[in-house]
């Protein structure tokens, strides 16, 4: 029998997922969504603020030409299993801006007593508008963006709030005094760096510390095929000094699972939108994958479930931000079990270095 298909903002929906997006306006949170106990939460570094350990991103699929009610349902789907922390950033979109806009509409409309239950953050640091002070790490940039992305989202303040790229043309004490005096206004309760190597994170964990800025973590992009952050000595430098890292495109924007199992999808992102090039998809790449997807069905996992799970391999890594394009993979990325035996662990890197 030919079951019935529906197609929503480019993306086809069988008759249960399209009846639930449609009942979007009407939905509330899940009352047992703690009580399922799907999700597990970590203290980010030494601070006292718990985060889940699968965090959900808004870089993709939450712009201006994105379908609201799909958005709405991600949301949804996130809360509803205890993933509790979004990550923004002020030119996420595409329109710059877009995606905060988005996810405040999606507040107001559908979580408006749910802000405390929420750990919310943005960042500045990218081009955002024209002229000298729409881009960097100056005082100046810093403090209005981040104004105009609570405006965006509706709030009075973010719970995490990032210097997004570093700026070697702004003195570090510059930016980290910016980001100290946002914490004082109440803009702001804790302070993240992101995309700092080793030497500018010191820097900056120096003036912070002098400061009593809380700073508590660090966004780097941390998956199976990019373990720059374990290299570059960044993640045992967050363990000495008690900051966390939260791991970015811990998928490697959906390489790690089976998206690209049998070719590349028109809806993937790989077609989609210049962040993640055709190139990458070599036969050695691939051959890798399928290598590392057997490692995974022998522990019972997905590729992605396996994925997620070895970036929270150590406690030093607070949370993992998945990016999704559906409620479905959502669903998968946050089945995590991350023990490891010492033999799958070597046989993945063997893997991972072939
Ligand atoms: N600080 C920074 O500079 C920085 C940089 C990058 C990202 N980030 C943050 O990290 C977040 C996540 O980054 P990312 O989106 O690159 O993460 P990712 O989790 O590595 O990739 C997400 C993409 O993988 C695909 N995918 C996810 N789960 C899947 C599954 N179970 N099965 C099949 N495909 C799946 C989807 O792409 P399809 O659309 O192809 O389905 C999804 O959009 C961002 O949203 C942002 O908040 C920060």
């Amino acid at each position: 029998m030919n079951e019935k298909k529906f197609v929503i903002g480019g993306h086809t929906l069988d008759e249960t997922a399209f009846k639930r997006i449609m009942q979007n306006k009407e939905r509330i949170p899940d009352p047992m969504r703690y009580k399922k106990e799907a999700m597990h939460y970590r203290r980010a570094g030494a601070s006292g603020l718990k985060l889940p350990e699968v965090s959900l991103g808004l870089w993709h699929n939450f712009g201006s030409m994105d379908n609201y009610e799909f958005m709405r349902d991600m949301i949804f789907t996130a809360f509803d299993n205890g993933v509790c922390h979004f990550d923004l950033a002020n030119n996420y979109g595409p329109r710059n801006g877009a995606a905060e806009e988005n996810f405040g509409r999606i507040l107001r409309e559908s979580f408006p007593s749910y802000r405390d239950e929420m750990c919310i953050s943005t960042k500045a640091g990218f081009g955002m508008w024209k002229g000298p002070y729409g881009d960097g790490g100056s005082k100046k940039y810093l403090t209005a963006s981040l104004d105009q992305s609570l405006k965006r989202l509706g709030l009075d303040y973010v719970d995490i709030f990032y210097h997004h790229r570093p700026d070697p043309n702004t003195p570090i004490e510059e930016t980290c005094y910016a980001l100290h005096r946002l914490v004082e206004q109440g803009k702001a309760l804790y302070i993240g760096i992101s995309n700092y190597d080793l030497a500018r994170t010191k820097a900056a964990v120096d003036v912070f510390r002098e400061l009593r800025t809380p700073f508590i973590l660090h966004q780097t992009c941390y998956n199976l095929l990019d373990r720059t952050a374990e290299q570059s000595g960044l993640k045992e430098y967050a363990a000495e000094q008690g900051f966390g890292i939260i791991a970015y495109s811990p998928l490697a924007q959906g390489l790690l699972t089976d998206k690209y199992r049998y070719g590349i999808p028109e809806d993937s992102r790989m077609r989609k939108s210049f962040t993640l090039k055709e190139e990458r998809l070599t036969p050695a790449l691939l051959q890798k994958l399928q290598k590392l997807r057997e490692v995974a069905a022998a522990r019972g996992q997905t590729l992605a479930e396996m994925a997620l799970s070895w970036v929270l391999k150590d406690k030093t890594v607070s949370s993992v931000i998945v990016g999704a394009s559906s409620s479905e993979q959502i669903l998968e990325n946050i089945r995590i079990n991350p023990v490891f035996t010492q033999e799958e662990l070597e046989k993945i890197d063997g893997i991972c270095k072939d």
